[in-house]
């Protein structure tokens, strides 16, 4: 037994030495197959004789049983992100605002790695507990995945508690592996390394994960007093000591000109890493520093996040065709010569309307410049007049609905064309799919291909349709087996129970967004209630102008809409609000009931932000100063609402003075 035991440690410590050498320092000493050999060796070892498998042997980079869900774990402290730079002059104003707050400073410029933030707890120097980002409040629990990361050491050297963060990637070469493979089985390949990574850490079976080949860089100690680091710089150092994988292309800088040095390189350089990077992140060196500078609520004071510019390729636009949304406006969309941008393959992008086509002096046949805005959604930019072949075409918009045929009209002083046939299937699908779509019911996968079928197969004319759907409506479309059946019905079945607000918004009625739809569940609880509104009474309330409040009260005394609501609720689909009300939440009395106008520009947080946690303080968030304004938080460049206030006498906060009270009021 005590020869078993031995044999045992030698594996452990020979295959996580290996592992280390392969994985991390990218620096084998050993073939694969003596890696391999060792590996069988003592997974037999540990199928004759279980009580030798421990939970950090390195078999378990192979994958155990699979989980039905993944548990949801709160953060020791919360996950934040990074404020973003765009370009030089971003980057300057960072580096002056840190230097008029702390003076002269080192940087660390690291390379934004694009993957998934991940965050890695060890106790007593063993990897008990790793966590997605989540929310960055609370995570899950994918350690099982995390365990198949060769990259991840499962036992470090030193007996030591602590977090660090890091981010898990899959490395380009498994990409095209994974999706080479995947082409082979006619699956549907994954868009970019980032989906893949995310993809394969969302598997519930961690066997499947450990197939997927992935990789971590470690960038950040989430509690130093476990470190001897007074730097990042030492802080990742310490981490190399400790066998974690860190980026080392990373470097120290003193000024911000060498910081953007740094940038151009890896501008030049980025294609020829082994993966995808979609930026750099800089961070204030000095630990000390750090903790001067502090945090907003989002995140750091003292790091940046650069963002590459959005690749732009040229390809050719075939033809345009249209399409129409579920509100009738006709879109114009590009058909693309299939290629390549930011790491999909794109065939259409938008060209919003007429207008624009024509400005841009788009033909059809033209070699067009593309880019994807915000790196998702592709776009064309302009056309290259040089290379216009003779044969390109003019593009007109049609007169008529390419659905129904019915006239197109442009409402006054809109640029875009609609179809106002309320029949028109188009929109009918249309309205469907946002009925379903996550910010309203959110159905789970009852997707645009399906509604589409089951709008021709006649199962469903109208959202309550969707209530009534049962097993035999569903199983003869294509790709659908008994469980993706029962999953469906199960989804639509919860549905049922959603709160009143994401009914309001997916009922699709005009000008009702996400907003305004929660404001008025929240006020009116009831969709009863709702039917007894006036237009006067809507108007009065903040945030409802006439457009919409005159819209919601037209849509509600439809009788076909009536009879539309009456059909829900012979499904049972809940009509009522379910979220807290904001009147009840006790705030701050600092805040409480407190008329309150944002201004200017925030840097520290969005507009949007501010007024909801000023809202969750129970003040009133409005939008002009007038005497009864309380007080007006101003940013920067702030108009003729910071003069207005100014003259009533207004009491007036900058950005800075607002942070110093949430901090105060959130310890
Ligand atoms: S530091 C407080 N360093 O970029 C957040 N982040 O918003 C500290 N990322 O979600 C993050 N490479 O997942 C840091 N070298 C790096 C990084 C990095 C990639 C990701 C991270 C975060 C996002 C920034």
């Amino acid at each position: 037994m005590a020869d078993i035991q031995a044999r045992v440690n030698e594996l452990h410590e020979l295959l996580n030495r290996y592992g280390y050498e392969y994985y991390v320092l990218d620096n084998p000493s050993v073939p694969d197959s003596e890696y391999d050999k060792l590996l069988n060796e003592l997974i037999e070892i540990e199928s004759n004789h279980p009580e030798y498998r421990t939970p950090d042997s390195p078999t378990v980079r192979v994958g155990g049983t699979a989980q039905s869900t993944f548990e949801k774990i709160n953060h020791d402290t919360p996950m934040l992100s990074l404020g973003n730079a765009f370009n030089e002059a971003d980057l300057r104003k960072f580096d002056q605002r840190i230097r008029d707050n702390i003076g002269d400073v080192e940087y660390m410029c690291e390379l934004k790695i694009d993957g998934l933030a991940v965050s890695l707890k060890y106790e007593d120097g063993r990897f008990v507990q790793g966590l997605t980002r989540g929310d960055g409040t609370t995570g899950e629990d994918i350690t099982e995945n995390l365990k198949t990361i060769h990259a991840i050491p499962l036992k470090i050297k030193e007996s030591r508690t602590f977090e660090v963060r890091g981010e898990a990637y899959m490395p380009r070469q498994s990409f095209f592996n994974l999706n080479k493979a995947k082409a082979e089985k006619e699956e549907q390949p994954f868009a970019n390394p980032r989906n893949a990574a995310a993809g394969s850490l969302r598997q519930l079976d961690s066997k499947l994960a450990a197939k997927r080949k992935l990789s971590v860089f470690l960038y950040s100690v989430n509690d130093f007093t476990q470190f001897n680091a007074d730097t990042q710089s030492e802080a990742l150092d310490e981490l190399d000591e400790l066998g974690f994988k860190t980026n080392q292309e990373r470097q120290r800088v003193a000024t911000i000109d060498e910081v953007l040095a740094y940038i151009d390189k890896w501008t030049e350089k980025r294609e020829d890493l082994p993966y995808d990077i979609d930026g750099i992140v800089i961070k204030v060196n000095a630990l000390e520093q750090q903790e001067a500078l502090g945090f907003t609520q989002k995140s750091p004071r003292w790091a940046i996040a650069y963002k590459f510019p959005a690749e732009e390729v040229i390809t050719e636009l075939l033809d345009i065709e249209l399409s129409i949304g579920r509100t009738g406006v006709v879109t114009p969309t590009a058909i693309l010569e299939p290629v390549k941008v930011a790491g999909t393959t794109v065939s259409r992008a938008s060209l919003h309307n007429e207008d624009l086509i024509h400005d841009r002096d788009i033909r059809i046949g033209d070699s067009v410049v593309i880019k994807k805005a915000g790196d998702i959604i592709p776009e064309v930019i302009k056309s290259i007049v040089d290379r216009r072949p003779k044969e390109a075409l003019v593009y007109h918009m049609p007169t008529h609905c390419p659905s129904c045929d019915h006239e197109l009209v442009r409402i006054e002083g809109e640029v875009a064309l609609r179809c106002i046939n309320p029949k028109c299937q188009a929109q009918l699908v249309e309205g469907l799919i946002h009925f379903v779509s996550r910010q309203a019911m959110n159905i789970d996968g009852l997707g645009t291909k399906i509604i589409q079928q089951l709008y021709e197969h006649k199962k469903i004319k109208d959202i309550a349709d969707i209530f009534y759907l049962t097993k035999e409506d569903l199983l003869p479309l294509e790709r659908m087996g008994e469980k993706k059946v029962d999953n469906l019905l199960n989804a639509i079945d919860k549905a049922k129970s959603n709160s009143l607000e994401q009914l309001l918004f997916g009922l699709g009625i005009r000008h009702l967004g996400v907003k305004a739809s929660k404001v008025l569940a929240e006020k009116y609880e009831t969709m009863n209630a709702l039917f007894e509104v006036t237009e006067e009474e809507l108007i009065a309330i903040h945030d409802i102008g006439h457009k919409l409040a005159q819209s919601v009260v037209t849509y509600l005394a439809n009788e076909d809409i009536r009879a539309l609501i009456d059909k829900l609720q012979s499904k049972h689909v809940n009509m009522t609000y379910k979220g807290i009300k904001t009147s009840d939440l006790d705030g701050h009395p600092d805040f409480k009931g407190k008329t309150i106008v944002l201004t200017g520009k925030l840097y520290q947080m969005t507009r949007n932000e501010a007024s909801d946690w000023l809202t969750l303080q129970g003040a009133k968030v409005t939008s002009s100063v007038t005497k009864r304004t309380d007080l007006v938080i101003a940013g920067e460049d702030a108009g003729s609402k910071l003069a207005k206030a100014e003259s009533f006498g207004t009491e007036v906060w900058t950005e800075e003075d607002f942070v110093q009270k949430q901090k105060e009021i959130e310890g």
